[in-house]
């Protein structure tokens, strides 16, 4: 292994640990996962992951806890997304148990890539599924291979969690209603580059999608959803036929109302952002970004400091992260543990 890595360094960047995982999907039926090394893949050159997008993936975390053991987070409700996501792209459906023993797999073979516990470094899991055959009339693949790989990311926020600001994207949509926003097709985010291109251009790190029919309703960022907590301490999240259901955003709406707050999953409509107090961006990569402002055309809206989270937001992140690297309970049984 790479022994000079300086885990409070580390990007969101990849990294080969030499070892993946595979498993195939070959006359109706899946092998068992089983590790391969190398990082290159020998496709045939009409495979429809290439040409017609069927190719969908998955990201999680593995976490050096406090004990020194190394568990996985809501893995199992990562596969179920995984397959809900084949479903819709008229994929072979990964069963749960495959997608979880290639997953334990390939943490187990990159223990030594699991940073260590008080770094704030974490390891990414990758799992990608994609289709092989080789197919031109448009129809969907015989064959698809499922992948996980792994490497070491992060702290996402080296100097703690620091607000960013947001731009209202017009010009484009991600997602269209009944479309695919709601799976994690690779598709989505190249939909998304020139968008984000742009915004990132003008200064703004993240852009906010709207709902594509009438851009009256919030959708989510490109790549983490919306959550806005109101003057009086809602916890405020889109539901939305054409967002990604976020495992983040799933567990901090779990741990919300646990900790009091009303929990509102519904339709946000934009002329609703003034009453947000707070803002933040939520996914796996980053737990939860705050959103210091948000730019609509030639109105800017502030939320909160320019240099520090809101209060809610904090006690969330904190309580996720506890759970997370297991030095607060796991009372809702979300860690997998791994070796
Ligand atoms: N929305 C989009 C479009 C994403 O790509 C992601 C990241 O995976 C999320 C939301 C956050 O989802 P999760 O919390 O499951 O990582
Ligand atoms: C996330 O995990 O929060 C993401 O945004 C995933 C992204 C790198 C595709």
């Amino acid at each position: 292994m790479d022994t000079t890595i300086s885990w409070k360094e580390l990007g969101f960047r990849y990294l080969d640990t030499g070892v993946y995982a595979r498993a195939d999907f070959r006359h109706g039926a899946w092998s068992a996962a089983a590790a391969c090394s190398g990082a290159s893949l020998t496709l045939h050159i009409a495979a429809t992951c290439l040409h017609y997008g069927q190719s969908c993936f998955e990201g999680l975390k593995a976490f050096r806890q406090a004990s020194g053991k190394v568990a996985c987070f809501r893995a199992d409700t990562h596969a179920r997304r995984m397959m809900h996501s084949a479903q819709r792209l008229a994929m072979a459906p990964v069963p749960e148990n495959v997608f979880l023993d290639a997953v334990r797999m390939i943490v187990a073979k990159n223990d030594a890539y699991v940073p260590p516990f008080g770094t704030g470094a974490t390891l990414y899991v990758r799992p990608l599924l994609i289709g092989t055959s080789a197919v031109i009339g448009v129809h969907p693949s015989d064959d698809y291979a499922f992948i996980v790989f792994a490497m070491p990311v992060g702290p996402y926020y080296k100097d703690g969690m620091v607000p960013v600001r947001a731009y209202v994207q017009e010009d484009y949509d991600r997602a269209a209603p009944h479309g695919v926003g709601h799976v994690k097709a690779a598709g989505n985010y190249a939909a998304g580059l020139v968008g984000d291109i742009e915004v990132k251009q003008k200064g703004y790190p993240v852009s906010l999608y709207l709902d594509a029919a009438t851009h009256s309703l919030i959708d989510e960022f490109g790549t983490s959803n919306f959550i806005g907590i109101t003057r009086d301490g809602r916890y405020v999240t889109p539901k939305s036929p054409s967002i990604l259901e976020s495992v983040t955003n799933d567990s901090l709406r779990t741990i919300a109302r646990d900790l009091g707050l009303k929990v509102e999953h519904r339709p946000v409509r934009w002329d609703e952002i003034e009453e947000f107090a707070e803002i933040g961006a939520c996914g796996t990569a980053a737990v939860i970004t705050p959103i210091s402002s948000i730019t609509r055309g030639d109105r800017t809206l502030r939320f909160g400091s320019e240099d520090k989270p809101g209060k809610t937001l904090q006690r969330l992140y904190d309580e996720i992260q506890g759970i997370q690297y297991g030095t607060i309970a796991d009372r809702y049984g979300w860690m997998m543990p791994v070796g």
